[in-house]
């Protein structure tokens, strides 16, 4: 090993060490967190619950709270925009709620995900089947 490959392994290793308990969840420092377990029906369970409401059961934005809402939650069977959009995104503004993005702050955050990488996990892998 060269000399500055030592080096450089020095502040990673004193990271290491006292990361502990403080060491931040990877949804918490804001990085994806590394291959989470996917359940589509965990994903199913928690949109059916949390988002049918004002996306509708199939994700169409025909939910009975959409009527009041303005925009509407746009349909989100729709391919193109399926295809517009990255896991990243849908990741930030089911977390984070609609403002994170620079969208309406009626599409409301979901923080308890920010501790359940998986349940985050496998409600986009639901949101990506929906795809039409
Ligand atoms: C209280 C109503 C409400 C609930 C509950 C809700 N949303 Fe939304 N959502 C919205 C609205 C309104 C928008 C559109 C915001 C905009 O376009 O500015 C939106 C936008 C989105 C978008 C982005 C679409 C785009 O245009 O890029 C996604 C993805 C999404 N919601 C997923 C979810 C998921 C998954 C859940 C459940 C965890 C959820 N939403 C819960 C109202 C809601």
């Amino acid at each position: 090993m060269k000399l500055h490959h030592v080096l450089l392994l020095i502040p990673a290793l004193a990271l290491a060490s006292c990361g502990g308990s403080e060491k931040p969840s990877p949804a918490e420092n804001g990085e994806t967190p590394e291959t989470p377990e996917i359940d589509l029906a965990v994903g199913a369970e928690y949109y059916a619950i949390t988002c049918t409401p004002c996306h509708g059961a199939t994700g169409m934005g025909d939910g009975v709270a959409s009527e009041a809402l303005v925009p509407k939650p746009r349909d989100l069977t729709n391919k193109e925009w399926q295809a517009s959009v990255d896991d990243e995104y849908l990741r930030k503004i089911i977390q984070y709620g609609g403002a994170a993005v620079g969208k309406q702050p009626t599409m409301p955050p979901n923080p308890v995900l920010g501790s359940q990488p998986e349940v985050l996990a496998s409600l986009i892998a639901h949101v990506r089947q929906m795809a039409k």
